[in-house]
């Protein structure tokens, strides 16, 4: 049946038994989706009490300056709406499109942007909002970007750190969590544009992931 709609649900022994053709076939239908989920690494309650914590000290930092949120699409979007609330202080949200990944699970290493700044961020306090930090190599074109731009002061706030991966170091003021290097997706993040829906961070089953290319 299709218990797995109800809830956060853990895979089953299909994943033993089964090839890995027969897994994609099965689990990326509409109905089993969540039995891609290998498990859940980050539920929604710790993700709303870290998200809470990063507000507060957010509202601190930034007491009595003009602080911009440049979040980047489309990763970040329940993270950056999330965190908006949690910081008790007047700011503004602008949004940024980056690709680096299309549909595959391994970055290409080439970063362009697919939707630019909407605002001005010239003299402002600007906070980057992201979903992971992986390789790195994102955030330091963002970064590059967004100096180029003349903010009064850049800072980073990334949900995710997968620090395994990581080829371009930058500094990262906040942090979330730190993750093991899987891939992971949920609470925004994607697989080939899905299970961004998905309440809570999970890894992906490995046999789900399409191989790639050599
Ligand atoms: P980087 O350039 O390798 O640091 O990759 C940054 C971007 O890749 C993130 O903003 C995500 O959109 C995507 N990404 C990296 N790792 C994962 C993952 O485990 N799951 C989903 N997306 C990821």
């Amino acid at each position: 049946m299709l218990n797995s709609l109800a809830g956060p649900m853990i895979v089953g022994t299909l994943f033993e038994t089964a090839s890995p053709d027969d897994l994609k076939t099965q689990y990326c239908g509409v109905h089993m989706w969540r039995e891609a989920i290998q498990r859940v690494l980050i539920s929604e309650a710790e993700l709303h009490c870290r998200i809470q914590a990063l507000g507060r000290v957010i509202a601190t930092d930034y007491q009595g300056r003009e602080l911009v949120f440049v979040a980047v699409l489309k990763g970040a979007l329940m993270f950056s709406a999330d965190l908006a609330r949690a910081v008790d202080l007047p700011l503004t949200i602008d949004y940024i499109a980056l690709s680096s990944y299309g549909n595959r699970h391994v970055s290409s290493g080439r970063v362009h942007i697919l939707k630019d700044l909407s605002e001005s961020i010239a003299n402002k306090h600007v906070l980057i909002v992201e979903d992971i930090v992986d390789t790195g190599i994102s955030l330091q074109y963002l970064w590059d970007h967004l100096m180029s731009h003349h903010p009064a002061d850049l800072n980073v706030c990334a949900l995710l750190d997968k620090r395994a991966r990581r080829r371009v170091e930058l500094p990262i003021k906040y942090t979330g969590f730190d993750v093991p290097d899987a891939f992971v997706v949920g609470y925004g993040l994607d697989y080939q544009q899905r299970y961004r829906n998905l309440p809570f961070i999970g890894i992906l089953h490995p046999e789900v992931l399409t191989p790639e290319p050599r």
